[in-house]
Parts: structure tokens; C-alpha cells; sequence
């Protein structure tokens, strides 16, 4: 893709990011031009996904919420209070607190709900991104993401729990069904299959199922909006004519356990960009 194009991208993504419509009172004026700075960072960069980290760094740190709280003060990812390195490539782990596994973007939600106050209803209702509307768990994933860049894969499969998650998982990765007989295997378990131009990675190999991991969470070009794995699971689960599954439920977090511990090892690059 040309420069210009992908200057219009990232600049519909700043127009997002820094809630601009147009006309600004004064007030936003000054917010507006540190938008604009990390829009410029940004085309350095050439990754709009950073603009979404940063508004997810600040949905982070905020006093958010009916309770007022912050997250950095509250919520534990796996790796203490606060500690935002190393928990994605963590995740789906299992987490004593609530006596489950649980995916990064259901944490993240859970402890929204729980520390914060916000209703788990509401965040579900839009959980996924459109031109004009980012969710908030969608800058927090993908902050949360960024602070594991340049770290190995490592979603642990000791806890009894954790290795149950995979195996359903596995488990909903080779089941057909539906009006078409389909599984995810269908598409994604041979290697070098294509849907029009479109390469289907073979997830069910250690190789392939980095391509599960890598890029995500991911500025989408066709759309030109952030998504996370909820988004790309559900529309998978779309593309293969069964009902989508509710938002940060059980089957998403098996499917996340079974494709990243099959690709542990692998270093994760951060947030990306996907076609
Ligand atoms: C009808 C075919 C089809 C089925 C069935 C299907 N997918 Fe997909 N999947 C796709 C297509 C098409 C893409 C997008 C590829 C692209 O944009 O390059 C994709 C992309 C993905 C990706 C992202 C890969 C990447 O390179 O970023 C993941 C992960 C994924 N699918 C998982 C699943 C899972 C899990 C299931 C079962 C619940 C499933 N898919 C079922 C067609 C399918």
C-alpha cells in the first residue's frame, strides 16, 4: 500500500482515537494537537495501531468508572497489581481469584466490572469496533498487548484448569457442524489453502497458529478500525454458519488457550496491522 493511503488510514484512526467531529470547543484544542503528534509518530511508525495503545495507556491509568477506580491500581493480569509486562503473551491463564481461566479481553472486562463498576451488560452489547465507535476493552487489549512486544509466547498449561481450556478448545477447533458441516479445521487445518485471495493458515500446526497470534490485536485495513481476537473468533464463527458465541464467554477463551499454547515459543511482535 502507498504512503498517502495509509496516511488516510491512520488519520481516520486519530480522527477515532481523539473523538473528533468536526468542530472542537478551545478546551479540546490542546488534546487535539497531542493527537496530532502521535498521528505524525505514527506515520514514522507506520503502525496505527500505537494510537490505540496510547488511548488504552490512558483508559488504563484513569479513575474510571461508578467506583471511581483505576486499573493500574486494581487489576491483576497474572503478573501482580498494575503490571502491564509480559501478561498478554500470559494469556489465557488461569487466575485464582475467580477460580477460572480467562483470556486477556475478559480480565480486562472482569476487573472493569468488578473494580471499576462498569456493567458487564452494556459491554457487551457493542463489543467491537465500527468507523466511528472504539470500544474501551479494545485500546486496553491493545495496550495491554503492546507491553508484551519482542516477548516469547508463553501461555502456561500447568494449572489443571488451563489444560482443560485447551482441550475444549481443541476440542471446538475440529467439531463440524452446522448448515455446512464445518469446522474450523475445514479452513484452517491443512496448509496452503486459500478462500479467493485470501491464505487460510493451517492454525492447528505450531507455525501456523502464530498467524493466531501475530498482528493481533490488529488495525484492520479493510474497515479501518482495531479488532481484537473476540472480533476475529466471532466472525470466524460467522464465516462458518454457527451462532456466535456471547462476548468474553467460555469457548473463546478454550479456543485462545488451545492456538496460543500451540504457538508458545514464538516471539510475539505487538499490535499490528491485518488486511
Ligand atoms: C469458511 C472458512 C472459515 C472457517 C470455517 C473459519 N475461518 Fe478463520 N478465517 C477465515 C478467513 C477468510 C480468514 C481471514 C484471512 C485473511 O483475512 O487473511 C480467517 C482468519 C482467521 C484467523 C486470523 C488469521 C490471521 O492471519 O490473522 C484466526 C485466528 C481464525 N481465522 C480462527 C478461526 C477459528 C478458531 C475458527 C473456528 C471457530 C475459524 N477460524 C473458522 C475463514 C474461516
Amino acid at each position: 500500500m502507498s504512503r498517502p493511503a495509509r496516511s488516510i488510514m491512520a488519520l481516520t484512526a486519530l480522527a477515532l482515537a481523539a473523538g473528533v467531529h468536526g468542530q472542537q470547543p478551545p478546551a479540546a484544542k490542546d488534546r487535539v494537537t497531542a493527537d496530532f503528534e502521535k498521528f505524525r509518530a505514527v506515520l514514522e511508525e507506520d503502525n496505527p495501531a500505537e494510537l490505540f495503545e496510547a488511548k488504552g495507556e490512558e483508559l488504563w491509568k484513569a479513575k474510571r468508572g461508578p467506583k471511581k477506580a483505576s486499573l493500574a491500581e486494581t487489576c491483576d493480569l497474572g503478573m501482580g497489581v498494575g503490571v502491564v509486562k509480559g501478561a498478554y503473551v500470559r494469556t489465557p491463564r488461569y487466575y485464582p481469584d475467580v477460580d477460572r481461566v480467562m483470556d486477556i479481553e475478559r480480565r480486562i472486562v472482569h476487573c472493569m466490572v468488578t473494580y471499576q463498576g462498569f456493567s458487564e451488560k452494556e459491554l457487551a452489547k457493542k463489543p467491537f469496533s465500527s468507523l466511528d465507535r472504539t470500544p474501551d476493552p479494545v485500546s486496553l487489549v491493545t495496550y495491554v498487548a503492546g507491553g508484551s512486544r519482542g516477548m516469547k509466547i508463553a501461555v502456561p498449561q500447568k494449572h489443571p484448569k488451563e489444560r482443560e481450556a485447551y482441550a475444549i478448545g481443541a476440542e471446538i477447533f475440529a467439531v463440524r457442524a452446522g448448515p455446512w458441516d464445518f469446522s474450523c479445521t475445514t479452513c484452517h487445518g491443512e496448509d496452503g489453502k486459500r478462500i479467493r485471495t485470501q491464505n487460510l493458515p493451517n492454525l492447528a500446526t505450531h507455525d501456523g497458529s502464530l498467524k493466531a497470534y501475530q498482528g493481533w490485536p490488529g488495525y484492520r485495513m479493510t474497515g479501518g478500525v482495531m479488532h481484537t481476537l473476540q472480533w476475529r473468533m466471532n466472525d470466524c464463527f460467522r464465516q462458518q454458519r454457527f451462532p456466535e458465541p456471547g462476548y468474553v464467554s467460555d469457548s473463546i477463551t478454550a479456543l485462545l488457550a488451545y492456538l496460543g499454547a500451540t504457538a508458545n515459543g514464538h516471539v510475539y511482535k505487538g499490535p499490528g496491522i491485518k488486511r
